[in-house]
């Protein structure tokens, strides 16, 4: 299918390897997942390379947590018959895209990628002015070229790397899309089209070329896609063209915003490994007891009879992530009036979570005790991804006249 084609249905992201996955990555990324891939071909992978670029020293880690992070995504629904789950090292096509686009790829705009610096700040005990750090966002935009994505969903702190990933997806296509006689290429093309789309089509690409009308492009698109007689390459050539540039060879991808996870952690923070307040995937029912039993509350209400504000209490923003309307007003009324102990109030939210973390725990237990039947769907999903991922470096290595 043509690279434009391809892109509009085809959704890609990762994540990094770092320990047993908790309630925010589910609240906020993994439902996220789970009903994306009912919409679209979803490709999921683990970043172990990405990973190796922070914990270089300290590679175990990443090699426990892999296994592990592909049951939490199984665990919380995503599917392998729905989406392709692999793990990005066994597929070599990224280092090979990576290293490719390095070539083309200026220092200056890797050294202005908000996260280099940040980073480099935010964890300064690690070393980590290395060549592999500074390439990480381009490796993280061969990791959603290789595979012509359309859609990247990610977090606010990420759109800058998909950004990236236009700039240098623009710059390849200018580079390597300019074959020669490309406009006469594109004419003939359009020819082939029979008299009628023909006509339509140097309408709609005037309009949009002339007058930025991007429905004439959205149009145009759509006719591209309907056409039956030209060949892939023709086809790639008249989507290039509809937008003035050369064959589009990388389709430029898209953010798909994730919203920030609102899932609060025991202490009323964001939920975070690294802030040790969080709720794994399969915590157990023990656990999730002990854990919000003793979640400090409103620090006024030292006696039952003490009178307290939800608004100060990180259990209340538990009910809202949690609680039905009737609950939340029980709540409401009772802490203010002291008519409810806390130890009554938290009754709900433990209830709750434990109905909420049982098919999820009781899954994860499923693939734990059968670690072959994981290892065969990442083995599954590697090959199909790598299958993918193959097409892409022919075409590719062609491009750049590397063809064996
Ligand atoms: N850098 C991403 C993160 O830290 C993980 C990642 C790696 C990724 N490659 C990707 C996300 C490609 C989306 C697409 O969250
Ligand atoms: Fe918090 Fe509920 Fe106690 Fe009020 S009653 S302080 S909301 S735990």
């Amino acid at each position: 299918m043509s690279s434009v084609l391809t892109q509009h249905q085809r959704v890609l992201s990762g994540m990094r390897p770092t320990g047993l996955l908790h309630l925010g990555h589910y609240h906020g990324v993994l439902k996220n997942w789970v009903k994306l891939q009912h919409e679209y071909e979803c490709f999921f992978f683990v970043a172990d390379w990405h990973a190796l670029t922070t914990h270089y020293d300290d590679p175990r880690i990443i090699a426990e947590s892999t296994y592990d992070m592909v049951i939490d995504w199984l665990a919380a629904g995503v599917s392998p018959g729905s989406s392709k789950i692999f793990i990005q090292s066994r597929v070599p096509e990224h280092a090979e895209l990576h290293l490719l686009l390095s070539m083309i790829t200026p220092l200056s705009w890797l050294e202005r990628v908000p996260t280099y610096k940040d980073q480099q700040e935010a964890l300064k005990e690690k070393d980590l002015a290395t060549y592999g750090f500074l390439g990480y966002p381009l490796l993280q935009s061969a990791d959603i070229l290789v595979y012509k994505a359309g859609q990247v969903p990610v977090g606010e702190d990420q759109v800058a790397h998909v950004e990236l990933t236009r700039e240098v997806a623009r710059r390849f296509n200018h580079i390597y899309g300019r074959e020669p006689g490309f406009e006469e290429k594109a004419e003939a093309a359009i020819k082939k089209m029979g008299k009628k789309d023909a006509r339509l089509y140097r309408d709609l690409r005037k309009r949009y070329t002339e007058q930025g009308d991007q429905q004439a492009l959205d149009v145009a698109q759509a006719l591209l896609e309907n056409q039956q007689n030209i060949s892939l390459g023709d086809r790639e050539r008249l989507f290039g063209y509809l937008e003035g540039s050369g064959k589009i060879i990388l389709p430029e991808p898209q953010a798909l915003l994730t919203p920030a996870s609102k899932m609060p952690g025991l202490d009323g923070r964001k939920m975070s490994k690294s802030y040790n307040n969080a709720i794994s995937l399969r915590e157990s029912v023990d656990d999730i007891d002990k854990k919000i039993r003793t979640m400090p509350t409103d620090t006024n209400r030292v006696r039952r009879t003490d009178p307290g504000d939800p608004g100060r209490c990180p259990v209340w923003q538990l009910h809202e992530v949690y609680s039905e309307d009737k609950t939340k007003e029980w709540v409401q009324e009772g802490c203010t009036s002291a008519g409810i102990g806390c130890v009554d109030c938290k009754r709900p939210v433990i209830e709750a979570m434990i109905a909420e973390l049982k098919p999820i725990r009781e899954r994860a237990k499923d693939y734990t005790d059968d670690p072959s039947a994981v290892k065969a769907i990442i083995d599954e999903g590697c090959e199909a991804a790598r299958d993918v991922a193959r097409d892409t470096l022919d075409e590719i290595r062609k491009e750049m006249c590397l063809s064996r």
